[in-house]
Order: C-alpha cells, then sequence, then structure tokens
C-alpha cells in the first residue's frame, strides 16, 4: 500500500493491521513520533489525519491509506502548525521534549479545527500527558497563540536563552 506523509508518497509493506506508529517509525524512519503507551492514553504518538489529531499507536495502517498523514517532521509546512512549534520555543515549554511532538501535533489539530478555544476546549483537546509537568507552559502558549502571540515578553525570552547558549558555546546541546 501507499501512504501519503507530510506530502510525500511511501510505499508501505507492513501488514494492514500493523500500528500507524510502528510503520511511521520502524518501517520509514520517521522517529520523531513517540512510543508512550501503545494503549491510546499518553498522547505521545499522535499525528495528524486529515488535520485532525489520532493516536498513531491504536491506528491501523490500511485505515490510512490514501489519506493525508503529518507528523512533527512535517508539522510546519502547515500554518498553524508553524506558529505552534514558534510559539513552543519561544516559551521554552520542552524539558525532556519525550512527549513534546505529540504535544505539538494536538495543539496544531485544536487551532486548526478551532482558531478560538476557549479554556475548556484546551483542556479537553490537550489531554496529552507529560511526566515533566510542562501542563502550565502548555496552556499558557496556546493562550498566547489563541491571542496572536507569541507576546513580545515570550520572544524576549527565547532571544536571551539563545544568547546564553551561544555564551556556552552549546556545551549543554
Ligand atoms: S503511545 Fe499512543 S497514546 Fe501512548
Ligand atoms: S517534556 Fe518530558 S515528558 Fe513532557
Amino acid at each position: 500500500m501507499e501512504l501519503e506523509i507530510n506530502g510525500k508518497s511511501y510505499p508501505v509493506e507492513s501488514d494492514a493491521d500493523t500500528p500507524l506508529l510502528w510503520v511511521l517509525r520502524d518501517e520509514l524512519g520517521l522517529t520523531g513520533t513517540k512510543y508512550g503507551c501503545g494503549i491510546a492514553q499518553c498522547g505521545a504518538c499522535s499525528v495528524l489525519l486529515d488535520g485532525r489529531v489520532i493516536r498513531s499507536c491504536v491506528t491501523p495502517v490500511a485505515g490510512v491509506a490514501g489519506r493525508k498523514i503529518t507528523t512533527i517532521e512535517g508539522v510546519e509546512d502547515d500554518p498553524a502548525g508553524r506558529r505552534v512549534v514558534a510559539a513552543w520555543v519561544a516559551h521554552q515549554v520542552p524539558q525532556c521534549g519525550y512527549c513534546q511532538s505529540g504535544q505539538v501535533m494536538a495543539a496544531t489539530s485544536l487551532l486548526k479545527q478551532s482558531p478560538q478555544p476557549g479554556d475548556d476546549e484546551i483542556a479537553a483537546v490537550m489531554t496529552n500527558l507529560c511526566r515533566c509537568g510542562t501542563y502550565n507552559a502548555i496552556h499558557a502558549t496556546v493562550r498566547d497563540l489563541v491571542n496572536g502571540g507569541p507576546s513580545p515578553e515570550a520572544e524576549k525570552a527565547r532571544a536571551e536563552a539563545a544568547r546564553a547558549s551561544n555564551r556556552d558555546g552549546g556545551a549543554h546541546a
């Protein structure tokens, strides 16, 4: 079968009932999408299917053939995804980073379906787990996006972090 991922066509040989997550990571080498729980609970494996977030660990690959799949590797080709990634960087949301590709996909899906979500809607959609507890930063960043951000304060923090990183010579990269 053929999959359309990030605007490119990929021939796939996995069995029809293989979860999309394994195909992305193991067959196609698109490892930005993460494995967390494997049972649709954590959201680490989130990708977009025709612009809406799904959990790829429980999605048989045969069901997504011929549809548009977007992974973290291609999310910045989408205007909403580009804004989300820029805001995530400006707010320095990630800690260990493991859950963050899924968080970005969920936020992108939210803003594509509902550009002005209220707090309840944000909470209802942003259900991905984060063991580092970045929930407050995520909520603030999504609110900033809804309000047209990233805000000047967030941009300033990003610029200062970049300067500090340059001073360190990337020692902590
Ligand atoms: S790995 Fe898919 S929801 Fe956790
Ligand atoms: S940033 Fe570490 S699990 Fe979310």
